[in-house]
Formats: C-alpha cells, sequence, structure tokens
C-alpha cells in the first residue's frame, strides 16, 4: 500500500521530493495524517542521501493506519499516535510538521494552520502545508492561500506545469510564544469519539 498514489516509484518521488524544499537541517519530522508511514519513510530516505538525517513522527485519525506506519517504522513505532489534528496537543513540539491542506475543511484551514503552529511547531521549527493535484486538476495553491490568510511565507515550491504538487512553508520564530487561544486539546492517544476512529 503505497498511499494511494496510482503513478510508479519514479513518478512518487519526482512529486513528492519537493517537501524537502522546506527542510535544511537534521530534525524530528511530523507528518499529520501519515496514514500507513509510506510517505515518512521515502522522506527520512531521500534526505539522508542529501545528509539530512530525518527521525519521523506521525499522527492519523485511522487507528489500523497508525498501526500499519508502525510496522512499517518498527524502529519509531513509538512515534505514532491514534489523534485528530484538529483538536489534539502533541506531548511536545517539533522542527518539522508537515500536513496537506485538505485535512480539515477549506473554511477551517486558517484556523488550523494557527493551530499546528501554535500546538506542534517547536521556536525556531518549520509548519509546511501541501496540496496534490493531478495531471487533470492542479493542485490547490497554498502559497497564495496561506498569504491571503496574513501569514508570512518562508519558502514555497511546486512540481509540474501545472502544478501536481504545492507546498508552502512558514517558520516559527525563534523566541516567539505563540498563542494557545485555540480551544482545549487532547493529547495525543487520547481516545477519540467513535465516530471519528476507522
Ligand atoms: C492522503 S493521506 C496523506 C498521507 C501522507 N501524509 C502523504 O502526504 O502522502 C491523508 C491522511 O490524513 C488522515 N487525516 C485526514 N484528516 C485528519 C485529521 N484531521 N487528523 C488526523 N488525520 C487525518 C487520513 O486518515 C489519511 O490517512
Amino acid at each position: 500500500m503505497q498511499s494511494g498514489f496510482g503513478g510508479g516509484p519514479e513518478r512518487w518521488r519526482n512529486e513528492r521530493e519537493v517537501i524537502l524544499e522546506a527542510v535544511d537541517s537534521d530534525g524530528d519530522f511530523l507528518d499529520i495524517g501519515c496514514a500507513n508511514g509510506h510517505l515518512l519513510e521515502c522522506l527520512c530516505q531521500w534526505a539522508q542521501t542529501k545528509g539530512i538525517a530525518l527521525t519521523p513522527f506521525g499522527i492519523d485519525y485511522g487507528p489500523r493506519l497508525v498501526e500499519l506506519a508502525r510496522q512499517r517504522l518498527p524502529q519509531h513505532a513509538n512515534n505514532f499516535w491514534v489523534a485528530d489534528a484538529w483538536d489534539s496537543q502533541p506531548p511536545r513540539r517539533f522542527r518539522y510538521v508537515y500536513s496537506l491542506y485538505d485535512n480539515v475543511p477549506q473554511v477551517l484551514l486558517g484556523e488550523f494552520v494557527g493551530r499546528l503552529a501554535a500546538r506542534c511547531v517547536e521556536p525556531g521549527g518549520t509548519l509546511i502545508i501541501g496540496a496534490y493535484g493531478s495531471r487533470r486538476e492542479p493542485a490547490f495553491d497554498v502559497g497564495r492561500f496561506l498569504r491571503d490568510s496574513g501569514y508570512r511565507l518562508a519558502g514555497s515550491a511546486s512540481v509540474g506545469q501545472p502544478p501536481v504538487t504545492c507546498i508552502a512553508w512558514v517558520s516559527l520564530e525563534v523566541g516567539r510564544s505563540e498563542q494557545t487561544t485555540h480551544g482545549p486539546a487532547r493529547p495525543f492517544g487520547a481516545p477519540l469519539a467513535s465516530t471519528e476512529a476507522e
């Protein structure tokens, strides 16, 4: 199972390795909505070829997917949690946090980005938002969305014309104390309501 991607391994790499444009140093990398951990596994391998050591972490609200991610990356099995990214709080912060823009309805996306920055990203860390399209339907322009929502971009990148992958990233300033005015949050791993879990 390869995260539902229809193309072959070369196309997969071509369309996903761009995420590493936002990565310039070793660090812990949290994938919000990690599914079976395939993307994380690949990003860590691809980063290694550039001399960058990433440690994979992931959450997903699908318990069976989290189990698959743990099996895929057994040496990091304790780094995976069942959680809903919308209203949960990790036990710690991460150098890199990656989320697809459509992990929440678009009307909640601006608020979601604020929550991830406030709860998950360490000072000096990077929040990366991604979008995937197809050869028929261009990827959502996450950079434009973030700019229009008032975020100052640290960078953006895309693959293809029209774009099949778009990413944009914001950096959390060192020393900046993020507001946590985003409502109550469950700790990662706390039980989800049965309608939220698989
Ligand atoms: C398309 S997969 C992405 C897998 C991988 N991150 C990638 O980019 O290839 C999206 C995953 O996000 C999970 N997901 C969606 N919304 C979520 C949320 N609010 N909290 C936790 N997981 C979520 C889904 O269960 C699914 O496994």
